[in-house]
């Protein structure tokens, strides 16, 4: 079983879309996936079919309102399995982060509960770095994926904290999101960042498709409704190359 941690230093830069894009196709490519949301905005259960927040998960655990981290999960119809966070009052989330404080090993322990067999993984959607969610997810990931817009105050921050992370985790990469390639300022930024990285910008690129958080709205996937468009082509390339870095299933080893 492996782990990826989805992480970004600026909000809104495609996490969950992408978490939850990856559980998807992964799982539909014949994974077993598991996928938590330990960001406080509750919203990746929003992106695997649920119709509404779910009021408890990890956070209720973390708080000592649930008993077990997993008590409330989900299976949805591609077969993700997944842990909601769970709603939290501000205080509830303080709780939280002061748990995840003083329990540095924690969710590396909830990792080792998860009972997947070699071949399957684990996708962890957190809250902006730094933030104590998303350095237990970095500590506890084999691969952590830093998702950016082509954005100047988005690089740089991801590019200030590279350092930390390397430590953090040995195995970094780069995934720009929201390419939109017309722009000048953002092919720039991607040979900054193409340098900056040390080649761990990886060359598959999700561009910007306002007709994603549309089909989102509409409970869709973009790879479903228009599975020519670009941003569809991305995807499938994205989760292409991380099927490819998972350990072979017994079908591609046979095949
Ligand atoms: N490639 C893309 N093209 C267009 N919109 C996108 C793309 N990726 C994400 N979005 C939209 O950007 C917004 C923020 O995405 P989200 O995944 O919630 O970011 P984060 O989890 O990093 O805060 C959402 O409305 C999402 O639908
Ligand atoms: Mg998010």
């Amino acid at each position: 079983m492996k782990t990826i941690a989805l992480i970004s230093t600026a909000g809104g830069a495609g996490r969950t879309t992408l978490a939850a894009a990856l559980a998807t196709l992964l799982a539909r490519a014949g994974r077993e996936v598991v996928a938590l949301d330990l960001d406080p905005q509750n919203m990746l259960g929003a992106h695997l079919g649920l119709d509404e927040l779910p009021p408890s998960g990890i956070a209720q655990a973390l708080t000592g309102a649930a008993r077990h981290w997993h008590d409330h999960t989900f299976r949805n119809e591609d077969g993700v399995l997944f842990v909601p966070h769970g709603q939290v009052t501000l205080a509830e989330a303080a709780a939280c982060d002061a748990q995840l404080a003083a329990q540095p090993r924690w969710l590396e322990r909830a990792l080792g509960e998860i009972g997947l067999p070699e071949t399957g993984v684990v996708l962890l959607d957190t809250p902006r770095y730094p933030s104590p969610q998303a350095d237990h997810a970095v500590r506890a990931a084999d691969l952590v994926l830093c998702v950016t817009p082509p954005e100047p105050a988005a690089c740089a921050t991801l590019v200030a904290r590279l350092a930390a992370l390397r430590e953090t985790c040995a195995d970094v990469r780069l995934v720009v999101n929201r390419l939109n390639p017309a722009r000048e300022m953002q092919r720039d930024l991607l040979a900054m960042l193409r340098v900056a990285s040390h080649g761990a910008l990886l060359a598959q690129r999700i561009h910007v498709d306002a007709a994603l958080p549309e089909a989102f709205s509409r409970g869709a996937w973009l790879f479903d409704e228009a599975p020519h468009s670009q941003a569809s082509h991305d995807l499938h390339g994205l989760a292409h190359e991380l099927d490819a870095w998972l350990p072979a299933k017994t079908a591609d080893v046979t095949a």
